[in-house]
């Protein structure tokens, strides 16, 4: 019998992946076997990209030519230049980016000759120059050439975006920022990326799946919609206020509570800090401010800790990201998890296909058209 605990799925092994894990007391997250921690202290993106996609650290060679190698794939081909131009200036860039990545397959379709690390690198490098082409052409006209010096993912997104080379102090943060999000386990969008794996379908539909399972406030959106809450508050006191209006109310702040973490989501310090750090140099404190009160709130109301999602939402703000692009920029870096769960699933697949149980009628007569209505019980 489903019930509440079980409904969602909670705590069922849907599967086996040597990819991530939070560890047996759900304290910790390593990527295959590497602590987070280590990852964001010493690590970069590239080096998550190129462990979760390939299964190991590159060495210094690999990963230079590695580097080397996404930012040759930035290019956008020109019929799909001419197709972000058509979207309108109003879409909401998730839109833009299924929508991109997913005309993609057209001009450069996946084949069985296609190696799927090299596709996946492919969309890591190129989703950036998708997201931000278009929103250049609709701000200002301008068909930017979305090739730049930087030679890592964080610096390319943020100087396209700004279009000027970022601090590195901003380079550092988004870099460690897509190592957090980069990859966790079997969460809504990867297990709806394997779904549509497992029926041997297309690695960009596969891709395409998880970004539209990525976009709702539950999962990937909720830093978007944690900024919309942060940003609606002066000081900590209206906060507070605000909040426990919130949840006199009944109401999910977004950005706390997880699925699988009971005490704590351990990415949630690391970005917290780097918060911290861009509120110090920029001489701006409201924002964290405000953020630390609704994380004191929620754990005196409600026993709940901010997720990785929470403190990113001040971090990219300080970083002048625009909110809406919050989202997207999970995908940039989540593709990589993405990536490697469509490689594995295919590696020893078996078609998804979970059993419901049945909670309707039991067999009912048929009814003509000219009888129903007359006392008849149709379904
Ligand atoms: C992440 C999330 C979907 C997990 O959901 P879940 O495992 O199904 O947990 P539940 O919805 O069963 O939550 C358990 C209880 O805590 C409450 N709760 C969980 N998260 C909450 C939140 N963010 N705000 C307020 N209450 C929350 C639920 O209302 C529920 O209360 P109840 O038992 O009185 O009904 C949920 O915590 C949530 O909606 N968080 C906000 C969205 C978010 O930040 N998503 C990003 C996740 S990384």
């Amino acid at each position: 019998m489903t019930t509440k605990k079980s409904g969602g799925l909670a705590e069922v092994i849907a599967g086996q992946t040597a990819i991530s894990t939070v560890g047996k007391t759900g304290k910790g997250l390593t990527y295959r076997g590497y602590s987070i921690h280590d990852l964001a202290e010493y690590g970069t993106f590239e080096e998550t990209a190129y462990l979760l996609i390939r299964g190991k650290l590159p060495d210094a060679g690999e990963l230079a030519a590695y580097k080397r190698k996404l930012a040759a794939g930035r290019t956008i081909p020109p019929g799909l230049r001419t197709l972000l131009e058509c979207l309108p200036a109003s879409s909401h860039p998730m839109d833009v980016l299924r929508t991109g990545l997913s005309a993609l397959a057209s001009f450069e379709p996946e084949t069985e000759a296609t190696d799927p690390r090299e596709l996946a690198d492919r969309l890591l490098a190129i989703s950036p120059s998708v997201l931000l082409y278009w929103h250049h052409f609709h701000q200002s006209g301008d068909r930017i050439d979305t090739e730049t010096e930087s030679d890592s993912v964080a610096g390319h997104f943020l100087e396209l975006l700004h279009r000027r080379p970022p601090a590195e102090l901003h380079e550092r943060v988004m870099d460690v920022s897509l190592i957090l999000y980069a990859e966790h386990e079997y969460n809504a969008s990867t297990f709806a990326a394997r779904v549509t794996a497992s029926t041997l379908s297309d690695f960009y539909s596969a891709v395409t799946t998880g970004i539209g399972t990525l976009r709702g406030p539950l999962h990937g959106g909720a830093n978007e919609a944690a900024m919309e809450l942060i940003g609606r508050y002066e000081n900590p006191e209206q906060a507070e206020a605000g909040v426990m209006r919130l949840l006199g109310g009944k109401k999910l702040v977004m950005g706390f509570g997880h699925r699988v973490y009971t005490v704590s989501d351990p990415r949630s310090d690391i970005i917290k800090a780097l918060s911290r750090t861009l509120s110090e140099q920029n001489g701006d404190w409201r924002l964290f401010t405000v953020s630390e009160r609704i994380e004191e709130v929620m754990r005196r109301e409600k026993g709940l800790f901010p997720n990785l999602d929470f403190y990113s939402a001040s971090a990219y703000t300080l970083m002048q990201i625009p909110v809406s692009f919050f989202t997207p920029v999970f995908v940039f870096s989540r593709i990589s998890g993405w990536a490697a769960h469509i490689i594995e699933q295919r590696e020893s697949n078996r078609l998804i296909r979970p059993s419901a149980e049945y909670t309707g009628p039991e067999p009912l007569p048929w009814f003509r058209l000219e009888d129903r209505g007359q006392g008849a019980v149709t379904p």
